[in-house]
């Protein structure tokens, strides 16, 4: 039998710990409880996790700063939060930051396991992309899906940016793609082999802040006992990933510059300056000159970080993107499915275009994925989005509709031509009967 997972539930409620350690381990998974965040914490600096589940409403803590904690810390594990009854802008701001999903209280025992199992599959998937992706016999990235004008810009500026040594700043919304690009950047770089190093500057420890990016050295300070190095030593060489560059706090601002400017840096207690060779990428979702007028951020550090600048557009500015990621998210999915391909009605993906996404690609990501364990027989319906989704395609105008035609025409032909304009075989791919894949083809015969 495959070894089993681990799930670490965090929750205060001491009968809750005990209902789901109780009910929830079975042989093929482990639960671990802890009841604060503190505890949390530590567990999961112990033991290697593979999904979390935590309150959203801890006495030390909240649960959406952990999630952005530990997503930063422990990039491949999922996060389960778990919100009061009815507290669904919690829930909303979960999504987008990044959990997985989400189970309200009080909830039945089914639902959270089915969430917890799902998350399980997912990491699964992530890690199994990895292990391929690191594979040195493909030379296959992380997908940067989308074929609109716009994502066809951004990857010009990738593909141009990628083989040189320029610092390099994506700009976007949240769930945009940032992370998808800078991957796809290092591994299109000279220093693909070279170590890539990430780290989320939102993680940063305050009290470590320092010694966390440069290192220090024994008895610098107070619980020094060691000498220790920092990000820039373990990225020298290689690539350094400074994502939410934002959030870097001002005192250190300084000295990052210096790396930048003269590529040399200090550890803390240490008098000699040493030299380092590090290609930068920088990410945020915030607007930095913003910052900088507020006195936030470090002027001179912004113009030095701002020199190959790629904004990356949000999902409502390129919709035409959305059936080619749902198809590419469905064709991940689907193999975790007993139904062969899933589908969905035009219904569902009439509101899937209609809708703005705030939340970006992660967001149509979630969906999709919950939409999944709502499917009946592989086929999505409407039941499946959430209401939210459905009723803002219900109010949208009419030239969503059209575009949505002229996308699923295209998407058609596309297919059929895939198929050597087999129609049978097509309407199978498409999840569309043989008769309505006719009545389509007709139909735009007539309009043109
Ligand atoms: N063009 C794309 N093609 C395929 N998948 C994508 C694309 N863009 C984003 N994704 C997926 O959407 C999710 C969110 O993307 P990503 O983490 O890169 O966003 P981000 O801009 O870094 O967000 P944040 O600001 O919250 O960190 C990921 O699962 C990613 O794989
Ligand atoms: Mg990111």
């Amino acid at each position: 039998m495959a070894n089993p997972y681990r799930v670490l539930v965090i929750d205060d409620e001491e009968s809750i710990l005990k209902l789901l350690h109780h009910e929830l381990s079975t042989p093929k998974r482990i639960v671990d409880t802890a009841d604060s965040a503190k505890a949390g914490r530590e567990m999961l600096g112990r033991t290697r996790y593979d999904v979390v589940v935590s309150d959203i409403r801890l006495p030390d803590g909240n649960g959406l700063d952990l999630l952005v904690e530990f997503r930063g810390l422990y990039p491949d594990i999922e996060v389960v939060l778990i919100t009061g009854h009815g507290n669904i802008d919690n829930a909303v701001e979960a999504m987008r930051v990044g959990a997985y999903d989400y189970v309200t209280k009080p909830f039945h025992l089914d639902r959270v396991e089915l969430v917890i199992e799902r998350a399980y599959q997912r990491v699964c998937l992530e890690r199994e992309n990895r292990s391929f992706r690191h594979s040195k016999q493909t030379v296959s990235h992380p997908k940067l899906v989308g074929n609109s004008a716009a994502i066809k810009h951004v990857r010009y500026l990738m593909d141009r940016v990628a083989p040189t040594e320029v610092a390099v700043l994506l700009t976007g919304e949240s769930g945009v793609g940032k992370d998808v690009v800078a991957h796809v950047i290092q591994e299109q770089s000279s220093r693909a082999e070279k170590p890539f190093i990430i780290k989320n500057c939102a993680t940063l420890q305050k009290e470590l802040l320092r010694s966390e990016m440069f290192g220090h050295m024994r008895g610098s300070f107070t619980g020094a006992t060691d000498n220790r190095e920092g990000l820039m030593t373990f990225a020298d060489t290689g690539t350094l990933f400074l994502d939410e560059i934002g959030e870097l706090p001002l005192e250190v601002q300084g000295s990052l510059l210096r790396v930048l400017e003269a590529k040399t840096y200090r550890r803390v207690g240490e008098k000699n300056e040493r030299q380092v060779d590090i290609r930068f990428l920088f990410a945020t979702s915030r607007n930095l000159a913003e910052e900088v007028e507020a006195g936030r951020f470090n002027d001179a550090l912004f113009h030095r970080i701002n020199v190959f600048n790629i904004p990356i557009p949000s999902l409502a500015s390129r919709k035409e993107d959305i059936p080619l990621l749902v198809e590419h998210f469905l064709g991940r999915m689907s193999p975790a499915m007993r139904h062969g391909r899933l589908t969905m009605t035009d219904k569902v993906m009439q509101c899937l275009m209609r809708y703005d996404w705030p939340g970006n690609i992660r967001e149509l990501r979630n969906v999709l994925e919950r939409s999944i364990i709502l499917a009946e027989g592989g086929v999505i319906t409407e039941q499946a989005l959430p209401r939210e989704l459905v009723e803002h395609g219900e109010s949208g105008g009419g030239s969503g509709t059209f575009l949505l035609e002229k996308v699923e025409r295209e998407h058609i032909q596309r297919t059929l031509n895939f198929f050597d304009g087999n129609r049978q075989r097509a309407a199978k791919a498409l999840g569309i009967g043989r008769k309505t894949l006719y009545r389509k083809l007709e139909k735009y015969e007539e309009s043109s």
